[in-house]
């Protein structure tokens, strides 16, 4: 991973950080020097153990950014205990599978209150401090399945595919501002959500994997920070596949 001492002193907030690859870029960018939050909904005591490894500068705050009042709060806190927000990474999400005549409403709700209301809950949030700075930088990661679509993935690919236009509108919105807005689509990455795959699932997704093998956690944080760089300053409204040549 690159080293850009530029982001050492600046505020990030990213969701979903509890484990995974929300867990993976928040190290990544305490690692780089950032004062980073790390917002999920599991329990307090879960969310301070992953914090201990930088203390002072990495921050526990318990959201479901589901609730609109909660990411509100969530993001008033952050601004006062570090002084402003440079970096938002929407990473949060879930999945909850079933053919497309088979989804029930409750899943249908589940994945896109998450995946894509959530998100726009922390942008925003996050974008009247960014405008105020006229700085900022947004990264909201998406999937591949956003553009290609999924068997048994309606729901999280239309979420995902709603995020990829959500970044798209708030690039055009927020670039007076020098705010970027981008999106990265990783292809299949080992953690937890891809844990309980049956094996024909895996082993079509390690053949369409041109380069050999799975995404790891830290190949989405790398990009996720690169675009939190000043040398990605004049990216804005890109959806980065990260996907080891799966989507192509
Ligand atoms: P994960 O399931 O390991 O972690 C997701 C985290 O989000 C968990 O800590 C969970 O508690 C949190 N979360 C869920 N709902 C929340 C809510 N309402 N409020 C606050 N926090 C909430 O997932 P993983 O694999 O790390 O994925 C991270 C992101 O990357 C997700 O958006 C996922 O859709 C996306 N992605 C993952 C891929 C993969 O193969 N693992 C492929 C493409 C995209």
């Amino acid at each position: 991973m690159g080293v850009y001492s530029e982001l050492s002193g600046r505020s990030a907030l990213v969701t979903g950080a509890a484990r995974g690859i929300g867990r993976t870029i928040a190290q990544a960018l305490l690692d780089q020097g950032c004062q980073v939050a790390l917002v999920d909904r599991v329990p307090k005591a879960q969310l301070e153990a992953v914090c201990r490894s930088a203390p002072g500068r990495a921050r526990p705050c318990v959201c479901d950014i589901r609730k609109p009042d909660d990411v509100e709060r969530v993001v008033r806190d952050v601004v006062g205990a570090f002084g402003g927000l440079h970096i938002l990474v929407n990473n949060a999400g879930i999945t909850a599978d079933g053919v497309v005549w088979k989804l029930t409403d409750a899943q249908w709700e589940d994945v896109i209150d998450t995946n894509l209301t959530g998100s726009f809950h922390l942008l925003r949030a996050a974008a009247p401090v960014m405008r105020a700075q006229q700085f900022g930088r947004i990264v909201n990661i998406a999937s591949i399945n956003a553009l290609r679509g999924k068997f048994g993935q309606a729901n999280y690919s239309a979420s995902k595919a709603g995020l990829i236009g959500l970044t798209l509108s708030a690039a055009r919105e927020l670039a007076r501002e020098k705010i970027t807005v981008n999106a990265v689509a990783p292809g299949f990455v080992e953690t937890d959500m891809t844990a309980g795959l049956p094996e024909p699932v895996l082993a079509q997704a390690r053949a369409e994997c041109l380069l050999g093998r799975f995404g790891r956690p830290d190949d989405i944080a790398a990009a996720v920070t690169f675009l939190c760089s000043d040398a990605a300053e004049h990216i804005t409204g890109v959806v980065l596949r990260v996907d080891g040549g799966q989507c192509l």
